[in-house]
C-alpha cells in the first residue's frame, strides 16, 4: 500500500531499524523492491533521482509506483520519495505529483545558500503535508561506479548540520559521514560523528550510499540512530548482472520479457537482503498491522 514517509520513519525510529530507501531506474526495479517488501513483510521507500525521472517520465513512474504499492504490495507500506532534487522547479513539481517526501540536495552550495534553498522549498512541502529531506556535506562518487578507491571521503561539518537543521525544519537529515556514491574500498561510517549528529539535530537521521559499506559497519551505524538507507549501486550492479548474462545464454530469445523477468527476482533478492540487515524485514504482518 502506498503511504506517507512519515507513518513508517516514525515507527523505524521508535524501533531502532532503518528503512531501505531503494533508487528505482525501471519498471523491473519498482517490481522487485515491491516484491522484497512483500517478501520480508517490510515498509520500503521506493524512490527516484531526477536522472530516473528524466528516463521514465514523472507521470509515469508515479502512476507505476502507485499502482505497484497498491495491486503487488497491498499488505505492507510503501512511500514514495525524490532523491536528489537539484532545485526548487524539480522538487515543486514532485510535491504536486504526490510524493510525500522530496530531498533538496543544495550541499554544494555555501551554507548560507543552502539553508536559503532548502527553507523555500520546507515552506511549501509543509503546506502540503510533505516531508523534506536537507543536505550538509556534499557526497562524492557516482551512482553505478563500482571497486574503486576514493581519495578522500569529506566529511560534513558538525556546527554546520546543527545550524542547518535549526534554520530550516526539515524533516529528515543527511549528511556525510563516510560513505559515498558507488562501491568504494575505503568507504567507511564515521560512527563519532553520526552519534554527534543524532544526539544533537533528533531528526531520523538518511544515510546516503549504502552501497559498499560492510554489514558489520551498518548494523552499528543503524544502533547510531540510522532510519533510512539509501541503495542504488547494489540494485544496478543485480539488473545489470543478470540482464547480461540471461542474453548472453539466449541470443536468440525473441520476447523481451524473457529477458527482463529475471532480473526483477535479482533486484528482489538484493532488496530482501538489505531489509533482513537494516532491521525492517518482519516488521508488517498480513494486513498492514505493525507487529
Ligand atoms: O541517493 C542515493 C544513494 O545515496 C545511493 O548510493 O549507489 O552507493 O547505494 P549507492
Ligand atoms: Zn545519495
Amino acid at each position: 500500500m502506498l503511504v506517507h514517509i512519515k507513518d513508517i520513519v516514525n515507527k523505524a525510529e521508535q524501533g531502532g531499524y532503518a528503512i531501505g530507501a531503494f533508487n528505482v531506474t525501471n519498471l523491473e526495479s519498482v517490481l522487485g523492491v515491491a516484491q522484497a517488501a512483500v517478501k520480508a513483510n517490510s515498509p520500503a521507500i521506493i524512490q527516484v533521482s531526477e536522472s530516473a525521472i528524466r528516463y521514465m517520465g514523472l507521470k509515469p513512474i508515479t502512476h507505476i509506483v502507485s499502482t505497484v504499492a497498491k495491486n503487488v504490495a497491498a499488505k505492507v507500506p510503501i512511500a514514495l520519495h525524490l532523491d536528489h532534487g537539484s532545485s526548487f522547479d524539480s522538487v515543486f513539481e514532485c510535491i504536486n505529483s504526490g510524493f510525500t517526501s522530496v530531498h533538496i540536495d543544495a550541499s554544494s552550495l555555501p551554507l548560507d545558500e543552502n539553508i536559503n534553498l532548502t527553507k523555500q522549498v520546507v515552506k511549501v512541502a509543509h503546506a502540503k503535508h510533505v516531508w523534506v529531506q536537507g543536505e550538509v556535506g556534499a557526497m562524492i562518487g557516482g551512482h553505478g561506479n563500482t571497486n574503486n578507491f576514493l581519495k578522500k571521503i569529506p566529511l560534513a561539518d558538525l556546527d554546520e548540520v546543527i545550524k542547518f537543521v535549526h534554520e530550516t525544519k526539515v524533516d529528515t537529515i543527511a549528511a556525510a559521514v563516510g560513505t559515498a556514491h558507488g562501491v568504494y574500498r575505503n568507504e567507511d561510517i564515521i560512527l563519532s560523528l553520526l552519534k554527534a549528529i543524532k544526539k544533537s539535530v533528533n531528526l531520523p537521521f538518511v544515510l546516503h550510499g549504502g552501497s559498499g559499506v560492510l554489514n558489520s559497519q551498518m548494523k552499528k551505524a543503524i544502533r547510531e540512530g540510522v532510519n533510512i538507507i539509501n541503495i542504488g549501486t547494489d540494485l544496478k550492479v543485480a539488473f545489470c548482472q543478470s540482464l547480461i548474462k540471461v542474453c548472453l545464454e539466449n541470443k536468440n530469445e525473441t520476447d523481451p520479457r524473457n529477458l527482463l523477468k529475471p532480473t526483477i527476482k535479482a533486484i528482489e533478492k538484493v532488496a530482501v537482503e538489505k531489509m533482513k540487515l537494516f532491521g525492517s524485514a518482519g516488521r508488517y504482518i498480513v494486513g498492514g498491522v505493525e507487529t
